[in-house]
């Protein structure tokens, strides 16, 4: 099972005719289960369409590293950890996490530069680090959430304050809301990867937890590297074909500019 690049239409591999071109998505597909069986379907059946598949605490917990690894054999993995916890310990849990080969480890942010840095440093240890992401503010939070959490302001502003600390203390990334995007993308630059969540295509079923959504199209022009999307897929009738459909209205030329 393997995948293109993605955002690039690569050529179909070793097909006897002429293969329409195929559109890998910048896509990473949540798959929150503690199923083991269910989670190695879905891999399969969603890999031909996306840049990868997220794993993570309902799984990690549920199964552990080693069952990670088999189902994301051949399929790049973004490991969604969201570690938070005093330098040392984090660091630790980066060393133990790079056995697992993930593409991409999130963190949270709001963890504070010590512990970015201490995470920063473990992973480029590593012979192939893999990309840390900041998470910065959950998309399941409403500002009314925020407040009674203590947060004094607009998410938008703790969202950046958040992703430039963590681009500072040595990260690659950060996971956003996509309402949050193209000011991050505008005040963090290109070099630094956007991940965000909280996507709901078109016509795509409501009414569960998050609560600052977006189409996967919009997201991306909004300057998404990379989006995550879950139940869209997972919960499909056909995951693949959710997937593919995505895929598809995120192709060259079909993509709202
Ligand atoms: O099913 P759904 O598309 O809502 O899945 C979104 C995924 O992104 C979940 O795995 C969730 O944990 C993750 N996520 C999020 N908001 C963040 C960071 C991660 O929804 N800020």
């Amino acid at each position: 099972m393997t995948t293109g690049t993605p955002g690039v239409v690569a050529p179909g591999v070793a097909a006897p005719v002429v293969a329409a071109p195929v559109f890998v998505a910048p896509v990473f597909v949540a798959i929150d289960t503690p199923d083991a069986a269910r989670a190695a379907r879905l891999a399969a059946a969603v890999a031909p369409h996306v840049a990868g598949i997220k794993l993570g605490l309902e799984f990690f917990v549920a199964n552990g590293p080693d069952a990670v690894r088999r189902v994301a054999q051949g399929v790049p993995l973004f490991l969604d950890l969201k570690l938070h916890d005093i330098p040392n310990t984090v660091a630790g849990a980066v060393r133990s996490a790079l056995a697992v080969g993930a593409r991409y480890l999130t963190l949270h942010a709001s963890g504070g530069p010590a512990m970015l840095r201490a995470a920063a440093d473990a992973a480029r240890a590593a012979p192939r680090p893999p990309k840390l992401l900041a998470v910065t503010v959950l998309t399941s939070l409403a500002e009314d959430d925020l407040a009674r959490i203590g947060q004094i302001g607009p998410a938008r502003a703790q969202v950046e304050r958040l992703a430039l600390m963590a681009r500072a203390a040595g990260c690659d990334g950060a996971v956003c809301s996509p309402h949050e995007t193209a000011a991050l993308r505008a005040a963090c630059g290109a070099g630094f990867d956007l991940v965000v969540p909280g996507i709901r295509p078109a016509g795509s079923n409501g009414g569960d937890d998050q609560k600052r959504v977006m189409a996967p199209d919009q997201a991306i022009a909004a300057g998404a590297s990379y989006l995550v999307i879950g139940r869209p897929i997972t919960g499909a009738p056909d995951p693949a074909a959710a997937a593919r459909a995505i895929a598809e209205s995120l192709a060259p030329g079909r993509a709202t500019p």
